[in-house]
């Protein structure tokens, strides 16, 4: 029989060496909360798909969404940038706050809203066009022309993506040439190319191999400080290594939100301790 004790003991050291307690970024304060989650549900007709959440993901840091398939996950992530408002039959309730403006609210414009929210899915989705212009493809939206202004834009982006120095030669080449984990970075590239105020990855490396898993986390670290990243992952170690804060949910509810340091290391929640120990989902 293993005790409580134990158990804790023999999760605490899984996670040890992987957890970072990093410092918050330059300019931002401990409860600097950019999005702020107040009660906050959505449904799909009567179900209750996320529920009453509370909480507030740090600004500028790394929040990763974990929790078994079908918990609500990318429900949340898609609430963000009301994506949801899309979906027939779906509905939200409570509030939802990003940087103190309500997010469904009267006055909130959703194209705006949705400009400012950079988005990743599981599978890369690259536009079939050059890798020059998907990058460009946002800020030209945005009605950005200027053939020097969008080569600086497209220079950048690829550099904070950490795609450049394999791409830089071959711009005008189409991006469904590129490997899977490229694709992916380019992803990421043309959602950073609107500079937002925030990246929601849902579940970015599921469909990559390790080495491009780990280059794709490497350059979360590098975002880190730059901007809000939310991340879905079914992935625990994949969590604790690259986030700053973990929202663990079940059936659609709130079971812990907490620093790295608390949820993978000293979690309050019994379920989170059962799951993180791999015991259900
Ligand atoms: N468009 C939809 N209509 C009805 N139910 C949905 C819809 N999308 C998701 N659901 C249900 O909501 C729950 C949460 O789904 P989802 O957010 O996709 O979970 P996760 O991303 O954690 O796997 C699941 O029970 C799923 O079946
Ligand atoms: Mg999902």
């Amino acid at each position: 029989m293993v005790t409580r004790s134990e158990r804790r003991d023999a999760i605490s050291s899984q996670f040890q060496s992987l957890v970072k307690n990093r410092p918050t970024p330059d300019g931002t304060d401990d409860g600097d909360a950019i999005l702020e989650l107040d009660d906050f549900s959505v449904f799909y007709g009567d179900f209750p798909a996320v529920h009453r959440l509370r909480l507030g993901m740090p600004r500028r840091q790394i929040t990763a969404i974990i929790g078994p398939s079908g918990c609500g996950k990318s429900t949340l992530l898609n609430a963000i940038n009301r994506m949801t408002d899309l979906i027939p039959g779906a509905r939200v309730s409570g509030r939802m706050r990003l940087n103190g403006e309500e997010v469904y609210g009267n006055r909130m414009d959703v194209i705006w809203l949705r400009r400012r929210i950079g988005m990743v899915f599981q599978k890369p989705n690259p536009f079939p066009k050059s890798i020059y212009d998907n990058v460009a493809y946002g800020p030209r939206l945005h009605g950005k022309r200027d053939r020097d202004e969008l080569d600086t834009i497209v220079e950048r982006t690829l550099k904070e993506s950490a795609l450049w120095e394999e791409v830089q030669t071959r711009l005008h080449a189409n991006a469904m040439s590129l490997s899977g984990g490229q694709q992916q970075r380019l992803c990421i590239a043309r959602a950073l190319a609107i500079e937002p105020q925030m990246v929601l990855l849902d579940e970015p490396t599921s469909s990559l191999d390790p080495q491009s898993t780990a280059r794709i986390e490497a350059l979360l670290e590098e975002l880190r400080g730059h901007y809000t990243v939310i991340i879905v992952t079914h992935n625990m170690q994949q969590a604790a290594r690259v986030s700053d804060y973990t929202l663990f949910l079940y059936e659609g509810e709130q079971i812990e939100f907490a620093r790295n340091t608390q949820l993978f290391l000293n979690p309050q929640q019994e379920q989170t301790e059962e799951y993180i120990a791999g015991r259900f989902g």
